[in-house]
């Protein structure tokens, strides 16, 4: 089975650092965000990987390569436009051919593996497999209406959600969502919503079904997701990079680049970039910090490249 991943995204909720390093290479306790994702995908079985760009295209070649590094095959493709997560997929499908494959959104993080849901994909053998989570506040998903594991109804970030099933970030399909994805109208915000792609599964008869997924689930797109993530890999440990000179008390979760230097009163909860420099008079808590940043007083809750 093959592996799509899509990182074309431009990471705008975590401006500034993500003008400087694309969010896929944005490193989550010092190991880029993507190396996760291939990561689980190895883990299944899947060696061939499509991973979509955008205009951060020739970083993340340069960083991946041909994939020899991470014992994979990885091959790249250019969404033109950002016009949805079913308008991404769309530009794998000549690398997919028409076998079966699994669409992994690339900034999804996950706890444990996925091999389960590979196993009830090949298993049921039906069109479409979801990995879906129970969450508090479904209206910021895709949301699914599940009888036993067969998916009855998708609907993407609905006012009143009709369960609370999360579409959470992993998909198995065999080939008739290509049509779906051709058949396709945008969405109200102006996207071809892969959740829309599959209700048109649904629709059609297709035999589409979830998997629910018990490990946790991070989405690390925010600055809050981002450090829970971190927090979660580090298990209140900390993590410095090879050349980095820290000068600070260091409290819990703390990742710090490669040659970054650090000076300040304490550091917790912190995500320092390489070759950072960073002097803050205060203590530094719940931030990610890159670049040449000088300040006096506490710096807290930030989003920082200066
Ligand atoms: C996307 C999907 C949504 C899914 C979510 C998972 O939303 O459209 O169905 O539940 O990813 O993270 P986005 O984060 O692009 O708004």
């Amino acid at each position: 089975m093959r592996g799509v991943i899509l990182a074309a995204g431009k990471g705008s909720r975590l401006f500034p650092v993500t003008l400087h390093i694309p969010k896929p290479l944005l490193p989550i306790a010092n190991t880029p965000t993507l190396c996760y994702g291939l990561e689980r995908l190895r883990e299944i079985g899947v060696s061939e990987v499509c991973i979509i760009v955008g205009d951060n295209r020739t970083s993340i070649e340069s960083a991946f390569g041909d994939g020899g590094e991470v014992g994979m095959r990885i091959a790249y493709a250019t969404q033109t436009e950002p016009k949805g997560l079913a308008h991404a997929v769309s530009f794998a499908e000549e690398f997919v051919g028409g076998d079966p494959f699994v669409l992994y959104l690339g900034d999804a993080v996950y706890s444990d593996s996925l091999n389960a849901l590979r196993a009830q994909f090949e298993e049921s053998g039906c069109e479409n497999l979801n990995m879906v989570q129970h969450v508090d506040d479904p209206s910021r998903f895709g949301v699914a209406v599940l009888e036993g594991d067969r998916i009855l109804k998708l609907v993407e970030k609905p006012k009143t959600p009709m369960s609370n099933f999360a579409m959470a970030g992993v998909y198995f399909f065999r080939s008739a969502i290509w049509d779906a994805i051709r058949d396709l109208t945008p969405s109200a915000r102006g996207e071809y919503e892969i959740t829309d792609a599959i209700q048109l599964l649904v629709e059609r008869g297709h035999d589409v079904r979830a998997g629910i997924y018990r490990g946790r689930w991070f989405d690390t797109g925010t600055l809050d997701s981002f450090l829970d993530c971190s927090r979660f890999l580090l298990g209140n440990g900390v993590s410095i990079g090879a050349g980095a000179t820290v000068d600070a008390q260091m409290r819990n979760c703390v990742a710090v680049g490669e040659e970054a230097e650090v000076r300040c009163e304490s550091l917790e909860d912190v995500t320092i970039l390489p070759s950072a420099r960073v002097e803050v008079s205060g203590r530094i808590e719940h931030c990610i910090l890159g670049g040449t940043i000088r300040h006096e007083g506490d710096l807290v809750g930030q989003i920082l490249w200066q």
